[in-house]
């Protein structure tokens, strides 16, 4: 973007806009403080200007006055940030986060105006229980009468779209589609070489710090690496990092953010279904070391998490299939199978708009969810809640030991969710149906589903006892016993035949 003078400058602001109840307001401000960002509530200065509520400026002035008011203060609010930009000289600090009103972009000039300052995200409609439950009508209500709906054209013209977001425990998740480049403009941002390749350019980013990409470089010395990356950019205790990547990315920047000075914050925006849907929450960061897959590691949970499902353009149909083994996970765990359902009953905007790599945002916030409602019963794993986000993953880390990482994470979680549920069919914990049934969805996804030739259990069971969650020669699993049940059974695995 450029100011007035030509200059090549940061993002001015962000604009958040939507119908009535959609959460302007309650995004804005989250999002703000996330960003160290300015916040101005468009409908708030209004109120300040007519010296009146709005109900009254309606009834007292008619909506074609209100509309002139809002114009008129939409302008001061960003001729505002101009000032504060050109005599602060383009700090980041001024940048502002602005929620609009519900019909502010109904007219031209004031949509020309956000659009040549800033970024406007469009933040899709809830349901009418969504939104009878925001505002405290009676469930079953249509609380605000069909005014989103008349306006479903308007909103759905805007490209750049919310479609979810919640709070993660600390962090504030936004999940949607052509979000990030608004997020990552003149930030501290650390990619690894592939993700820089591919996106840099098109983000309009360059990375202070570029990793190097795959499994192998999730070491301490990649750690090392961006202490010292850290170091050169003289990045102090108030500083935020921005991990753009997958989860190696994710792990390895949080990692080194929860040590660097002792703890700086950081922000994440996934770049692969895996991470989008996993790794992404939950606060894990950390590397791989000789003895284990992330044995050092720290809980720093990212204050913010951007999810942007353009990333997908990009991915290959492995990468895809190796997020898609995770959603499944989550779906046994939650309960079947909301994300086709889902997509059916919606029809809100284009929330539920399928990207590149057949998968939409709403079914990545609403997979999501099922994560996110365990971190938050057991954010620190001290309760035994997360044990169930293992489903899958005792059998799968043995598989990946067994054949020296050439099966993907993706394809041994798949696998390895479906020799969970015949142990759990042996136990008597499930029905004889029910592996064949699991192992439908991972097949249509493209997974493999059975173990690869020469592996059997027995092979793995020894790989299993050297599981991190041992304890004595005692396994705890997450069995898939049926859609919306995965159990926690302690099995004794020097006593007991799988
Ligand atoms: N912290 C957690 O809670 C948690 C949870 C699950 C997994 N993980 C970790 O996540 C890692 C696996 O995640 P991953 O599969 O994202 O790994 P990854 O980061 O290695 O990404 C996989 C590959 O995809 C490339 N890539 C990333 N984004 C791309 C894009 N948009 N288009 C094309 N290529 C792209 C990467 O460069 C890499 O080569 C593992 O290290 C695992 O331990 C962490
Ligand atoms: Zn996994």
């Amino acid at each position: 973007m450029r100011d007035k003078s030509g200059i090549e400058c940061l993002q001015k602001a962000i604009f958040l806009y939507g119908a009535p109840a959609s959460g302007k307001s309650t995004l804005g401000k989250a999002l703000a403080e996330r960003l160290g960002a300015g916040f101005v509530d468009l409908d708030e200065r209004i109120v300040a200007e007519a010296g009146m509520s709005i109900p009254e400026i309606f009834k007292t002035r008619g909506e074609p006055a209100f509309r002139d008011i809002e114009s008129k203060v939409l302008q001061e609010v960003v001729s505002a940030s101009y000032e504060k930009l050109s005599t602060l000289n383009f700090e980041l600090s001024t940048l502002t986060v602005v929620s609009l009103g519900g019909g502010t972009l109904l007219r031209d000039e004031n949509r020309s105006l956000c659009e040549e300052n800033g970024t406007i995200f469009c933040i899709d409609t809830p349901s009418d229980e969504e939104l009878a439950r925001r505002i405290g009508a009676a469930p079953g209500s249509r609380p605000l009468g069909d005014k989103a709906k008349e306006r479903a054209a308007h909103y759905a013209s805007f490209p750049n779209r919310v479609a979810a977001f919640f709070d993660a425990q600390s962090s504030l998740v936004v999940v949607g589609r052509g979000i990030a480049p608004a997020i990552l403009a003149g930030r501290n941002v650390v990619a690894d070489e592939t993700v820089a390749r591919l996106w840099s350019a098109r983000l309009g980013v360059s990375p202070f710090a570029i990793i190097p990409s795959g499994e192998e470089h999730k070491t301490p010395v990649t750690v090392a690496k961006l202490w010292r990356a850290f170091s050169e950019r003289g990045l102090g205790r108030k500083d935020t990092v921005v991990a753009l990547g997958g989860g190696v990315t994710g792990d390895l920047t949080g990692f080194a953010a929860a040590t660097w000075m002792r703890g700086i914050s950081w922000i994440n925006v996934p770049t692969t279904l895996l991470s989008m849907v996993d790794a992404s929450t939950g606060g894990k960061t950390g590397c791989d070391l000789p003895d284990g897959k992330n044995l050092a590691g720290a809980f720093h949970f990212p204050k913010l998490v951007v999810i942007d499902t353009d990333f997908l353009e990009t991915l290959s149909p492995k990468l895809v299939a190796d997020g898609r083994a995770e959603m499944i996970k989550h779906e046994a765990i939650g309960g079947r199978s909301w994300s086709s359902e889902l997509e059916l009953e919606s029809g809100e905007g284009d929330f539920s708009r399928r990207e590149g790599a057949g998968v939409s945002a709403k079914e990545i916030a609403e997979n999501l969810m099922v994560k996110v409602g365990i971190v938050r019963e057991d954010p620190l794993e001290t309760l035994g809640r997360r044990i169930l986000l293992n489903c899958g993953h005792t059998v799968a880390h043995a598989i990946e030991k067994a054949t020296g990482y050439c099966v993907s994470h993706g394809e041994a979680v798949a696998i390895g969710c479906v020799e969970e549920a015949k142990i759990a069919v042996r136990r008597g914990l499930a029905s004889a149906s029910w592996p064949e049934e699991f192992a439908a969805r991972f097949a249509a996804a493209g997974l493999p589903t059975s173990l690869p030739d020469g592996i059997s259990l027995d092979v793995l069971v020894p790989l299993m006892r050297g599981d991190k969650k041992r304890e004595g020669g005692v396994v705890t699993f997450a069995l898939p016993c049926g859609w919306g049940d995965v159990r926690g059974i302690k099995i004794d695995l020097s006593k007991e035949s799988l």
